[in-house]
């Protein structure tokens, strides 16, 4: 198994067409990145996937699609407004700028949990342990300021208070603000869940490490209600819901550890938070967060709007609030942890004509095209595989390939992760029938040509 670097990855993706630098012939914008033709469909199967597992199979759950722009008391009610933020510190000799929390966690190798610490203590823990700017190696920081995370604008013609709205930071607040609607219409008892995909904002201090952390990213989140009381049972039925889902999806359980939060670590409102981690080249980072959240969206949103949203209990005829338990996973995070795991270079050939394929080990129903349709010789067999093409493209996603030897095009497939490739020959002109080579394994199977979709469907069951 090639452990690949992440510059590797980097270059290697937008070689082959999964991710391009955003605006690249202006010069870039830093850190925004575009998904080619390969990088949409990958991420759109990881969507699909997720969707798939939480919203159609999960017989408690339905889906939503908010507006990303909401009214500005939404911000106001969860506090977001007040205390979205991150501590933002500034080296005075050099005008580097840093989190304050990030300063704090690297010096320290990890061992000191910054997360929960206070401007003051983390302002001190610089100045006690003589911290010193990444950039210039000076120890002369100015006081920790608070920075909003929140990109604001302004809808319609006017720009004055009024008008401020903000770039949702995260998608789980349009599903607070649905909970009745949502009741409403689908007659749903509790425990249920409201599941969303969409894009969410947040002008990080310090975005990296390639698509891990931008400002511009989209989420999947699963709001799941329950009756107080039974939070923590939901809790780690989701938690284990999670860890295989990612499983399923190829990630290797070895490079995913489950990081439950300290006392000190939990926000105020949670009572179990942990977060599932993956192994990056840089080190586990966070790739899902599972948070049991109590009431606090809820209670928060009836504060502030002065809308009732309690659920009244058929069981009990009582009203209460329904507790949270809220697994929130970044699209782009999910794509990479699939990435590292899928990626390989591996020795094969004879012995003396030994030789390196890159491959990329997707399951099959994460990979952008399920199917390359090649012709063997192009003069030959081209319109035969044209017309098979045609016809397979109406069921799932499939490449049509007619230059270089068909080793080469077997390579090419390999590469970016195409799990099968159908060779169109002379016994599909004379029997109907193709050799398909799997890209795992690299044998071959041959099929009627009336079989291949089922065939072909079966394998993308998950
Ligand atoms: N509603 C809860 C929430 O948004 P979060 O831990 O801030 O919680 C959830 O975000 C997930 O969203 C993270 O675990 C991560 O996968 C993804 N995420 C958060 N910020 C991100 C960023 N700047 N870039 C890419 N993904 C991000």
């Amino acid at each position: 198994m090639k452990n690949i670097t992440l510059e590797e990855l980097v270059s290697y993706l937008k070689d082959v067409g999964f991710v391009y630098q955003g605006s690249e012939i202006y010069g870039g914008l830093s850190n925004t990145w575009d998904f080619g033709p390969l990088g949409v469909e990958l991420k759109n199967n990881i969507k699909q996937a997720w969707w798939q597992k939480f919203v159609r199979e999960s017989k408690e759950n339905v889906g939503l699609d908010s507006a990303i722009l909401m009214n500005k008391e939404v911000w106001v009610a969860t506090g977001h407004i007040a205390s979205f933020s991150d501590p933002l510190i500034d080296c005075r000799r050099c005008k580097a700028r840093f989190r304050a929390d990030k300063l704090v966690e690297d010096f320290s190798n990890g061992t000191v949990e910054a997360d929960g610490m206070s401007n003051d203590e983390l302002y001190n823990y610089l100045v006690d342990n003589k911290v010193k700017c990444p950039t210039c190696g000076a120890t002369d920081f100015t006081p920790i300021r608070k920075f909003n995370l929140m990109f604001k604008t302004f809808q319609g013609v006017l720009e004055d208070a009024k008008s401020e709205v903000y770039l949702r930071p995260e998608t789980a607040q349009g599903i607070f603000v649905n909970f009745k609607n949502v009741l409403r219409t689908t007659r749903k008892k509790l425990p249920f869940g409201i599941a969303q995909v969409g894009k969410s904002f947040r002008n990080e201090i310090t975005p990296g490490n390639f698509v891990f952390r931008t400002r511009e990213f989209e989420q999947m989140e699963l709001e799941f209600f329950c009756k107080p009381g039974t939070e923590l049972e939901w809790f780690n039925y989701w938690r284990k819901y999670c860890f295989d889902f990612l499983v399923s999806l190829g990630v290797k359980p070895e490079n995913l550890r489950m990081r439950d939060h300290s006392q000190e670590e939990l926000a105020f409102y949670s009572n179990a938070t942990t977060d599932i981690e993956f192994l990056f080249p840089w080190g586990f980072g966070e790739l899902w967060g599972i948070a049991s959240r109590t009431d606090y969206d809820l209670k928060s949103h009836q504060n502030h709007s002065k809308e009732n949203l309690e659920y009244l209990d058929p069981e009990t005829n009582t009203k209460y609030l329904p507790y949270v338990v809220e697994p929130s996973v970044g699209v782009e995070r999910m794509l990479l942890s699939v990435l590292f795991s899928a990626y390989d270079e591996e020795e094969v050939g004879t012995e003396d004509k030994k030789d390196v394929r890159k491959v990329l080990h997707l399951i099959p129903r994460l990979a952008p095209y399920k199917v390359a349709v090649l012709p063997l010789i192009k003069k030959v067999h081209g319109d035969k595989a044209q017309e098979i093409y045609t016809e397979l493209s109406k069921h799932f996603s499939c490449v049509y390939d007619d230059t270089a030897n068909i080793g080469k095009r077997y390579r090419r497939e390999d590469q970016i992760g195409t799990p099968y490739c159908i060779c169109v020959d002379d016994e599909t002109l004379t029997n109907n029938t193709v050799t398909i080579r799997d890209r795992d394994t690299m044998q071959q199977v041959t099929l009627k040509l009336d079989e291949v979709v089922s065939w072909v469907e079966n394998k993308l069951l998950f």
